[in-house]
């Protein structure tokens, strides 16, 4: 029994920043995002049924003791829908940096559930594939979908992704530091709810701006959903700079990226700066401005093209019946 599935990252419009249930994964609000065809996950799963623990290999080597323990919790979650004892060998390979703010945890997680599913013979439906997805990191749920997918707020039954109407888009990614962010997503969110004076307000503003968001994409308004997208980013970044301890992603760097791409604007070319958990700074575009856009950049950061992507998929199986 074993399964390889694909995932990529999502780089939310409208982002998801604090959970409702840890236990769950359930979002505090609702969130937009697209789904990027650049830096695939590939997630092969082995069950072994004489193995006393699972595995992983992430990257090529041992993964750190916190990566695998995740990992284990989410595969028990598997291991309990399937009523199977077998432990699992996973290998995992990311192309988009670990860690980095661009979305590891999103396209990594998308990648496990959809490979555990099929290698524990579990036939999810995209839902509720997108509802396990959501317990190994919330923004997981919208690679399973993929292209623009809206994130449901609500119970365990109710909080799952799929797609929304959107107009063309397209993504150019400005990598600024490749590293690990030295306090990961999972932890900052809980320390900006903890602490952050701002966290109530953010709440409520971005509740609103899923709506605002959602109509924006069924009416094909590229400028509303950059507008929105640009502000909803900042506000995120905001409202975690008012953690105590503080907490800031963004760097020096970051800022320069938000600066040329306001003067894009100004030129004449429509682009929105967004960034999630880390210094790096994706830029949304037209697919028309894309490569305009990548070189206007190019000297900022480490700059790739992307356009909308597709779902999580199963590339190989054996011994699965599937
Ligand atoms: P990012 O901004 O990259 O999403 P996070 O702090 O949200 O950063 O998550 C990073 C963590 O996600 C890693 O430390 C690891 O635990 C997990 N992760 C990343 N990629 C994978 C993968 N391919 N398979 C399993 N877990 C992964
Ligand atoms: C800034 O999904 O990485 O990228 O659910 O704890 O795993 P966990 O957090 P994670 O948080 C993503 C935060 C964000 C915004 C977004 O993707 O919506
Ligand atoms: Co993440």
């Amino acid at each position: 029994m074993t399964a390889t599935a694909v995932a990529h990252p999502n780089i939310a419009l409208v982002k998801y920043w604090g959970k409702a249930d840890a236990q769950l994964a359930l979002p505090a609000t609702g969130s937009v995002s697209m789904g990027l065809d650049v830096f695939p996950t590939t997630t092969t799963v082995t069950l072994d049924g004489a193995a006393g623990t699972d595995s992983l290999v992430l990257n090529g080597g041992a993964a750190p003791e916190g990566a695998l323990l995740r990992v284990q919790q989410f595969l028990d979650l598997v291991r309990d829908l399937a009523g199977s004892a077998d432990r699992a060998a996973v290998v995992s390979e990311n192309t988009v940096p670990t860690g980095a703010g661009l979305a590891s945890s999103a396209s990594g997680f998308a990648a496990l559930a959809t490979a555990a599913a099929a290698a524990y013979g579990l036939d999810l439906s995209e839902r509720d594939l997108s509802r396990l997805a959501r317990r190994g990191s919330g923004s997981a749920t919208r690679s399973i979908p993929g292209g623009v997918a809206v994130w449901h707020a609500g119970d365990d039954q109710g909080s799952y992704a799929e797609r929304v109407p959107a107009p063309p888009m397209a993504m150019v990614v400005v990598t600024i530091s490749a590293g690990e962010k030295a306090i990961g997503s999972r932890e900052a969110m809980r320390r900006t709810i903890a602490t952050s004076p701002f966290y109530p307000a953010w709440v409520t503003s971005t509740t609103e701006t899923v709506g605002e968001m959602l109509d924006a994409c069924a009416a094909g308004d590229f400028t509303r959903i950059g507008e929105l997208t640009e502000s909803n980013a900042l506000r995120m970044h905001a409202t975690i700079e008012g953690a105590f301890p503080p907490i800031r992603y963004l760097n020096a760097r970051s800022v320069a990226v938000f600066d040329a791409v306001a003067e894009l604007r100004t030129a004449g070319t429509e682009a929105y700066a967004t960034a999630d958990a880390g210094p790096n700074v994706v830029v949304l575009t037209k697919p028309e401005d894309r490569g305009a856009v990548a070189t206007a950049l190019a000297g900022l950061g480490d700059v790739i093209e992307s356009g909308t992507g597709p779902g999580a998929r199963v590339v190989r199986s054996e011994g699965t019946g599937a």
